[in-house]
């Protein structure tokens, strides 16, 4: 089997620990990767001087694939976030975040299997027109959403949804208030689905997704929506099956494709040895299946799967009282 070199940046916090497990596991299952080490974020703002050294974009573009550790931007003027500059910098339109339900865990719900998928680059976080008054009394920012930018997402969200054998595509807006922009994204939602009448298509506001999405998630397959929903709505999907120890993301572009844990840097319990890792290994099973490596993202998924629902050999969060490590362990003995 020939090697497929991977960028990889353990980032900040727990982000080293996590990374270290998701890679000790991709070896472990004999993925054959070579890894190209790279850094980003608070370590190498304070090692190289710069929250995104060159030497990384340069790593992120020459690989094409890169596996990602949480990073912590300093909070204070003049820094932007860095993985919204990753985002846009390598135009990673497509962010999917999957959640499933796992036995063991102590999840309100059983049988969830929802795939939120993100437009990435638009809408509110594009940081356009960000300012406050000279007094300081008012703020503005922008949301841009355009055509081109909204039918991309549509149409990735419904041939991920036919890849996968999903039955239906929910598109999530506020397109009763917000006319002009969530009013865009619907139009181009319902021309899009048109085109995938295999496909069951669904249209709901944001405010009644949440509420559904709590009392009924059951009844979700693929949700596509614009930037920020997106982000708050899959937060609330890693809630109903566990919490964001148990959320991995993609963001895919046409150049670049990044694979990462939904939650951050964990500055409250890095270097204890308590770090859930699982987020970041199901980012790994992600970029797996992204690379056409199913057996492999199979063989992992069902170890992480095994150790979870036996429950002797967890993290805190999940209610056992392993380590980092043994929980780590314990997957590479179920490998
Ligand atoms: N993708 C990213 O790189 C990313 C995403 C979100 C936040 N951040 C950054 O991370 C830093 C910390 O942010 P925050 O504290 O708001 O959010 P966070 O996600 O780091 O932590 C929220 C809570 O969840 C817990 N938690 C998170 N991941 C866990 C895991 N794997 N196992 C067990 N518990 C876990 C933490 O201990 C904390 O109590 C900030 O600098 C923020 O900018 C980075």
């Amino acid at each position: 089997m020939s090697t497929r070199r991977i960028t990889v940046i353990p980032g900040d916090g727990i982000g080293p620990s996590i990374i270290e497990s998701a890679v000790a596991i991709l070896d472990k299952a004999g993925c054959n990767f070579e890894y190209d080490y790279a850094q980003a974020g608070l370590c190498a703002l304070e090692e190289e001087g710069n929250l995104l050294p060159e030497r990384t974009l340069e790593l992120i573009e020459q690989n094409g694939i890169t596996l990602k550790g949480p990073l912590t931007t300093p909070v204070g003027t003049g820094f932007t976030s860095i993985n919204v500059s990753l985002r846009k910098q390598f135009d990673l339109y497509g962010n999917v975040r999957p959640v499933r339900s796992f036995k063991g865990t102590k999840a309100r719900y059983e049988d969830i299997d929802i795939i939120t998928v993100r437009e990435n680059t638009e809408g509110m976080y594009s940081g356009v027109g960000q300012k406050r008054s000279e007094c300081g009394d008012s703020a503005e920012a922008m949301s841009v959403i355009t055509r081109e930018g909204a039918t991309r997402i549509v149409k990735f969200a419904y041939e991920l949804a036919r890849r996968e054998g999903r039955k239906k595509v929910t598109a999530v807006h506020k397109a009763n208030i917000m006319k002009s922009t969530s009013g865009l994204f619907l139009e181009v939602a319902r021309e899009v689905a048109k085109q995938y009448p295999d496909i069951e298509s669904e249209e709901m506001i944001v405010d009644a997704c949440c509420m559904n999405l709590v009392m009924y998630p059951e009844r979700f397959d693929v949700i596509v929506t614009t930037n920020l929903f997106g982000d708050i709505l899959s937060d609330l999907c890693a809630g109903l099956v566990g919490g964001l120890g148990m959320a991995p993301g993609a963001n895919i572009g046409e150049r670049a494709a990044i694979f990462e844990a939904v939650h951050g840097s964990a500055p409250d319990i890095a270097g204890k040895n308590i770090a859930n890792p699982t987020s970041v290994i199901l980012a790994s099973i992600q970029m797996l299946e992204y690379l056409g490596m199913e057996d492999k993202a199979k063989a992992i998924l069902d170890a992480v799967k095994d150790v979870i629902a036996t429950g002797d050999r967890t993290t805190r969060d999940l209610g056992g009282s392993a380590g980092t490590d043994e929980f780590t362990q314990a997957i590479l003995e179920r490998l």
